[in-house]
């Protein structure tokens, strides 16, 4: 391989963990440093084409959140799946996914903790034009009073996107399972991180999905469970 390419592939898989493994790349003879600092300074500006979060203008997003929010191609992607279903979200954030269930005809209910988090996804839901009923609230205190046919869950990651991680590692979801009432949902969808071990999942399918940008659409933006 060229050492151009070689610092290329190096560039592109800095830092990158998937199904639970870190990915080391190792280039012999060893790339020189002034192509490896081109080749990450290029890997840089293409990072900066991401998937849109929001494609509306108008809509609130705050540095805080911007990292969190399912962007609106892919979250539109997976309502098209839940056409007309009734969905509980019970993560809302800034309603990335939430405003996506209800363009694609869904009737949905959408639980935020956070006060001020909850105050811009239903703003977001006007720029939108699509009726949501929100709640402030734990989903973990509430999930054993709500059902419906789709419970879409997208926990906050925080540091698990830097490390290897494990599904009992993300906050709420062991306790949001074993809470649930027995067929209270036909269909439970999650989002996970990349860094997620496959092998740690409970019983389900599941998929990458990656994005759509010029900087991102080969990376892995997220893992699609769908428990059965
Ligand atoms: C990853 S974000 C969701 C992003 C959302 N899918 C979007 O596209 O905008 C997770 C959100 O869950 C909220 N959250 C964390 N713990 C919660 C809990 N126990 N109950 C309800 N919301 C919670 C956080 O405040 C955060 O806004």
């Amino acid at each position: 391989m060229p050492f151009a390419d070689a610092a290329d592939v190096s560039a592109r898989l800095r830092g990158v963990i998937l199904d639970g493994r870190r990915i080391r790349v190792i280039c012999e003879p060893e790339v020189k440093r002034p192509l490896m600092r081109k080749a990450l300074l290029l890997e840089a500006r293409r990072m900066r084409e991401k998937t849109k979060a929001f494609r509306r203008k108008g809509v609130r997003i705050d540095s805080g959140t911007r990292l969190f929010v399912t962007p609106e191609d892919l979250a539109m992607k997976l309502a098209k799946r839940a056409e007309n279903k009734s969905v509980v979200d019970g993560f809302c954030g800034l309603g990335g996914n939430a405003i996506a269930f209800a363009r694609c005809g869904c009737r949905v209910n959408a639980i935020e903790i956070d006060r001020r988090t909850l105050g811009m996804a239903a703003h977001n839901a006007a720029v939108y034009g699509v009726s949501i009923q929100f709640r402030i609230g734990n989903i973990v205190e509430i999930i054993s009073e709500m059902s419906g046919d789709l419970l879409w869950l997208d926990p906050p990651w925080g540091e698990l996107t830097r490390r290897p991680c494990v599904f009992d590692e993300l906050p709420g979801l062991e306790a949001i399972l074993k809470k649930l009432k027995p067929g209270a949902f036909k269909q439970i969808w999650i989002k996970l991180p990349p860094t997620i071990d496959t092998a740690t999942l409970p019983d389900c399918c599941f998929e990458p999905v990656f994005g759509e940008g010029q900087g991102d659409r080969h990376r892995i933006k997220f893992i699609w469970a769908r428990i059965k």
